[in-house]
């Protein structure tokens, strides 16, 4: 993102905000089971955090127009992840001259700030936000802090800002997470290819411990990190591992290793790159603090800096389908497993299953019940054996077609968007993502979501994970397997329909342009 947040901090508003009425999430390439805000633009994921019974999503958002600019914070809040109630800009653009870039928030539960104005003596808690004031490209990033004390729907800012200032154009996207009785910060360098961590008793005061990098990818900027821990399943001797994630620039990466409070240390040679995704279109991911029930959850922004203006309106950005996070050992080490939220399988309404059969005839029951929809989930099992290139077209009518294939002569699993319907938007939008995916027993299994204007495939039960956008026409809406030979052996293939999010949230205030309550 080196040449937006290089622009110069915004003017006044060019346009005016837009109105209050609420779309009805019907429109063209519309997603209809994941997050977009009612209209403009958004990116990253900001300040995720579960308080009091409800999932906050603080996102970057300009209020005033679909493009980047005045970033502030919107907001919305989910009982599920999925069904999002819109809220008001949370904090917005600084009328003193800085943008609100993106960052963390934290249940400070024990009233650690002396910020939570709680008379409840079984309840000091208060939320407090840190995010990065951007004044202009020339100067420099600071950390700033915001509190909360109803739940998140208005922010005061901390008088004595900034509670974080090294002097650096570029530092940002902090992270904090309670650790040992301690508050760990990590942040990013972007240009320097290094993250930095402190440490702080109340959130107010931060002192460094150390920094990691440059390690693993490092010929494009490194944006919002993050850190957590996690069980190794499988391992007998109930081995935990810390993962490090951070985005750069076209792509996310993660590192696994040693957290001691202090210090990160990587399991991996320096030159080992394991990425999260390798679709071109999941960024600035980061998970949720405080979970009620351990699970690690992440958001990312579905979209891309090599092409961020897509033909979407009023809207501009969505979010990912939430993803929880887990850590599994394999012969070449420790990776990450990313999955759909279990919440998403309530929206599913079964259109197939089939067990045992062939390609062909799957094909066959799939034109005979006349199965299409834009927004549909399937898994299929396969075995790639005899043919040499197979898989499936979703989104697919006579002129468009989404291919998710695999190829076993290089075991390589791909999504190619080349046909997938507008694609001329940009010329660096068209194109065929791929990733390497051993076969288990023989056999790949595929979990695919379909929406409006996206493809997320998960390979071999979230070893790897793909993000796509696609813009098709809304009548490209079949789905067919495919492969080179014939009688290829489908183990087992679902499809379900899934459901709108929000057709029972047409009336959605709209967080555009609205102001926060008096502080
Ligand atoms: C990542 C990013 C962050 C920054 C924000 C600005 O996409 O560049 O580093 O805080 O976007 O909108």
């Amino acid at each position: 993102m080196l040449t937006q947040t290089n622009a110069q901090v915004s003017q006044k508003p060019a346009e005016t905000p837009v109105s209050d009425i609420a779309p009805a999430y019907r429109e063209r390439y519309r997603p209809q089971f994941h997050f977009t805000s009612p209209r403009n633009w958004i990116n990253d994921p900001n300040g995720l955090v579960h308080y009091k019974g409800e999932y906050h999503l603080f996102y970057q958002h300009n209020p005033f127009g679909d493009k980047w600019g005045h970033m502030s914070w919107g907001h919305a809040v989910s009982k599920d992840l999925l069904h999002w109630q819109h809220l008001p800009v949370a904090i917005p653009e600084n009328p003193a001259g800085f943008m609100i870039f993106s960052g963390t928030v934290v249940v400070d539960s024990e009233n650690t700030s002396g910020l939570s104005n709680s008379k409840n003596p079984s309840d000091k808690s208060c939320l407090v936000a840190v995010y990065t004031a951007h004044s202009g490209s020339e100067k420099p990033q600071k950390q700033h802090l915001a509190y909360s004390n109803d739940r998140g729907r208005t922010w005061t800012q901390y008088a004595r800002n900034p509670v974080l200032d090294v002097a650096k154009k570029d530092f940002r996207d902090p992270k904090i997470f309670r650790y040992h009785n301690r508050w760990i910060m990590v942040v990013a360098l972007p240009t320097e290819h290094k993250v930095s961590f402190y440490e702080s008793a109340d959130l107010l005061k931060w002192t460094y411990l150390s920094d990691f990098g440059p390690e693993g990818k490092t010929d494009e900027i490194w944006e919002c990190p993050d850190l957590y821990e996690l069980p190794v399943e499988g391992h007998a001797n109930g081995l935990k591992k810390w993962v490090l994630q951070l985005s750069t620039q076209s792509s996310m990466q993660y590192f696994t290793g040693d957290f001691d409070g202090k210090t990160f240390r990587n399991d991996n040679p320096k030159e080992t790159i394991l990425r999260l995704d390798y679709g071109p279109d999941m960024y600035a991911a980061i998970t949720y603090n405080n979970p009620p029930d351990n699970r690690r959850i992440s958001l990312g922004w579905m979209n891309s800096w090599q092409y961020p203006d897509g033909p979407t309106s009023p809207w501009r950005g969505a979010m990912t389908i939430p993803r929880t996070h887990t850590l599994q050992s394999f012969p070449e080490g420790i990776r990450l497993i990313q999955k759909p939220i279990v919440e998403l399988n309530a929206l599913r309404t079964n259109m197939l299953s089939m067990k045992n059969t062939t390609l062909e005839q799957v094909n066959a029951m799939i034109r005979e019940r006349r199965i299409r929809s834009k927004t549909v989930e399937i898994i299929v099992e396969l075995e790639p054996k005899s043919a040499a290139d197979i898989g499936l077209l979703v989104r697919k009518s006579n002129s468009e077609e989404t291919r998710v294939g695999f190829q076993t002569a290089d075991s390589t699993l791909f999504v190619d968007r080349t046909k997938s319907g507008d694609v001329a938007f940009n010329p660096k939008f068209p194109g065929r993502y791929s990733t390497k995916l051993a076969p288990v027993n023989g056999r790949i299994k595929l979990r695919i979501l379909v929406d409006w204007s996206s493809v997320e495939v998960f390979g071999n039960d979230g070893l790897k994970a793909l993000t796509c956008l696609v813009f098709p026409q809304p009548d490209s809406d079949g789905i067919e397997l495919y492969a080179d030979k014939s009688n290829v052996k489908v183990f087992s293939l679902d499809i379900w329909e899934l459901q709108s999010v929000w057709k029972t949230h047409s009336k959605a205030a709209t967080s555009a342009g609205k102001k926060p309550k008096a502080k």
